[in-house]
């Protein structure tokens, strides 16, 4: 299952203007909310170095500020050879907004890498159905 276009983009350019002068490690992440409607989101570093935050958590705050609330697709875009699967942190966020089955759609600068299922990355999760 390859990133639909229109999300890799949008990551694409949410991680050209990623703030990492720390780390040097530019992410972008875009979503598909159950609406069809897009959003995205880089890594936001502070010189507090805990203070910074993911590109996830972004693209999510931005979907949750223009009023959506279930997100059905994901794609995450980084540099470096390795796959840069959502942190721990972040599976729990993603969790909060999609169910397991969720797409996360792993990309690199040339493109898809591969799809992981937020189950897949966070299984026997914690999430809203146990409160
Ligand atoms: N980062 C993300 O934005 N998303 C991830 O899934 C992994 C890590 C960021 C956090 C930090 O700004 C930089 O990458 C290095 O950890």
């Amino acid at each position: 299952m390859a990133a639909p276009d229109d999300l890799l983009s949008l990551a694409r350019t949410m991680m050209g203007r990623a703030h990492a002068p720390y780390s040097k490690f530019h992410v972008g992440a875009a979503l598909r909310a159950e609406d069809g409607t897009v959003y995205g989101g880089c890594n936001v570093e502070n010189a507090a170095y805990p203070q910074g935050w993911c590109a996830e958590a972004s693209a999510i705050a931005a979907m949750v500020g223009a009023g959506r609330r279930r997100i059905a697709e994901v794609v995450v875009i980084a540099g470096g050879e390795a796959l840069c699967t959502p942190c721990g942190g972040c599976r729990q966020k993603l969790r909060e907004f999609a169910g397991e089955a969720l797409p996360i759609h792993v990309c690199g600068p040339e493109g898809w890498r591969r799809t992981l299922t937020l189950g897949e990355l966070l299984p026997l999760s914690f999430g809203p159905h146990n409160l």
